[in-house]
């Protein structure tokens, strides 16, 4: 196959690494640090995880005396959305697995958990690990959503797993996958299974985080890529000065990426969905805030500017949150009465009629698109797919309208011509920054290391990231540690709990600090593309949101 010079030039980038990992890997040993507690909900959790709850936080040193090592199989899979880096935590993986035993094996899962389930495997062999080296996308194996999550399930993995040999699993995964690890890892124990789970922190949406993984993989390169694209954006609009852009960001839930994304480019407009659900801001009071930021700029002779918008805003409005919780309910009950209706017409009737009055007003106010999407296929977790509902339209269109009532009322006299993007895919698997080549590199060799030491239901955690790569900090910690318990399709269920922006926090208090200045002024800030090669400052800048974090 052709490959372009940057992936041949990427082949041959050597990942920077702590100190520690520089030594023979026969050299590194665990050390226990202090019992650990859920995040809340400790007695419940304590309860489902009696196993696996209070471990102890580890960290890896340098050993007085070197150590041998069995060798082993692992096996590895790749779960849920794709995210730059993923092939570097393999790549790290089968290194460390190799250096500490040549002899040992990693055998790739295809297309994620269903790949476990179905007994269909790939060894992952020196040269097909070199293909994919310092490569985005999570094509080497491929990643799907399936849940691990019953008995079932379980013994299924644990059948395909003594079939080839298998000691240790590693999951590269979201905050599902990683509660996934730990169930799995706990009824190994439970059923006396000598077979290791181990999870490693993965997703653009950069919502699975806490003092001991500060940053998920791949929220570095997306929020980067997604910056360069929107950096563009506004050059053209400061060139033409004649379009307003609606972006729209990925983010199934929080709102890290837009805040990221306006951090590096100082827009004219982000919605924070958080602060929107705190503020209890209906759909009207956005379209007036941003109406009337459209209608400030054209008051100064500005028709044009920008607007960022999260994926997950419309779960955060309160009316439309409450609309698609009962239209959740309702869909998951009457699936069969519903499945049988063709006509968009009588869907509409079916759901409107049976609706709370509430509920059925913001319904049927919501333009048709709208409608139609939110009525669409749930994922497997039982989420509105929110990547495939149009908000930025529907936020122009409402836009519009408001402007339209505004230059009646004589207090707007612009012009507004809108375009509408939605920026997801485009980052998801992009080459690696050099930071997220790093990190995952690293996040494998360690994921090795946690196997190797037997630390079942652990999360591999390298930290320090602020800091050069050869200061950073290595270890695990037990993932029921960032548990909590929260209601899932009716029912209590223990989960990781998601990262949301915090208000408090720093980035977004920065961001609140700036924002009405770059409403009004053309502030724009051009990061360009991601550097892979020249100065430091340049190619191994972190984002703002974990600079502004660790200040
Ligand atoms: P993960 O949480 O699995 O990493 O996926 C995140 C994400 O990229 C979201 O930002 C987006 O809403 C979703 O995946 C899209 O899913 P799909 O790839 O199934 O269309």
């Amino acid at each position: 196959m052709t490959k372009s010079p940057l992936q041949l030039a990427r082949y041959a980038y050597q990942p920077k690494q702590p100190k520690l990992f520089e030594l023979p890997i026969h050299s590194i040993g665990v050390l226990s640090g202090q019992p650990t507690e859920a995040s809340s909900d400790q007695e419940a959790i304590k309860k489902l995880f009696p196993n696996t709850y209070g471990l102890p936080a580890v960290s890896f040193v340098e050993l007085d005396k070197e150590r041998t090592y069995e060798a082993i199989t692992v096996g590895v899979i790749l779960s849920g959305g794709q995210a730059p880096g993923g092939h570097n935590v393999i790549s790290g993986l089968f290194d460390a697995l190799k250096k500490a035993h040549s002899a040992s094996k990693l055998i790739g899962f295809l297309n994620g958990p269903d790949g476990i389930l179905k007994d269909q495997t790939l060894e992952l062999t020196q040269s097909i690990i070199d293909e994919f080296r310092n490569t985005g996308g999570f094509d080497i194996i491929g990643s799907g959503r399936t849940k691990l999550e019953t008995t079932d399930d379980f013994e299924q993995v644990a059948t395909v797993c003594q079939k080839h040999g298998i000691n240790a699993i590693v999951i590269i995964g979201g905050d599902d996958s990683n509660t996934n690890a730990a169930v799995l890892a706990e009824y190994f124990i439970k059923t006396k299974r000598a077979i290791t789970v181990v999870g490693c922190p993965k997703t653009i949406d950069g919502d699975l985080k806490n003092e001991h993984i500060e940053i998920s993989f791949g929220f570095d390169t997306a929020t980067k890529t997604y910056s360069e694209l929107i950096g563009n954006i506004m050059r053209d609009a400061m060139s033409a000065k004649k379009y307003w852009h609606f972006i729209k960001l990925m983010g199934r839930s929080a709102s890290h990426i837009a805040l990221e994304c306006a951090l590096a480019t100082h827009p004219n407009a982000a919605l924070i969905s958080e602060e929107i659900e705190q503020n209890n801001t209906s759909l009207d009071e956005i379209v007036d805030s941003l109406a009337d930021v459209v209608a400030k700029r054209a008051d100064k002779g500005m028709n044009y500017g920008i607007v960022l918008i999260p994926e997950g805003l419309v779960e955060f409005i309160p009316e439309v949150k409450a609309l698609i919780g009962e239209l959740n309910t309702l869909l998951a009950r009457t699936a069969d009465d519903y499945g049988k209706l063709k006509e968009w017409e009588q869907q509409k009737e079916f759901i409107a009629s049976r609706l709370d009055e509430k509920n059925k007003h913001v319904f049927t106010t919501l333009p048709v698109d709208i409608q139609k999407q939110l009525l669409m296929d749930r994922d497997p977790h039982g989420n509105v797919q929110v990547s495939r509902i149009e908000t930025e339209k529907m936020l122009i269109h409402m836009v519009e309208t408001r402007l339209e009532q505004k230059r009646k009322q004589g207090t707007y006299a612009g012009a507004f011509a809108a375009i509408n993007h939605f920026f997801g895919y485009e980052g998801r698997c992009a080459f690696p920054s050099n930071f997220d080549a790093d990190y995952c590199y690293n996040l494998g060799y360690n994921a090795f290391l946690l196997v190797a030491n037997n630390c079942s239901g652990y999360i591999s955690s390298v930290t320090g990231l602020t800091k050069k790569a050869s200061m950073w900090q290595a270890g695990g910690i037990p993932i029921t540690m960032m548990m909590n318990m929260e209601m899932r399709h009716g029912e209590p269920k223990s989960v990781i709990r998601k990262a949301l922006v915090e208000l408090e926090g720093k980035p977004f208090q920065y961001f609140a600090s700036q924002r009405t200045t770059w409403a009004l002024e053309s502030n724009y800030l051009y990061p360009g593309a991601i550097q892979y090669y020249g100065p430091t400052e340049v190619c191994d800048a972190i984002t703002k949101t974990l600079e502004l974090e660790q200040q």
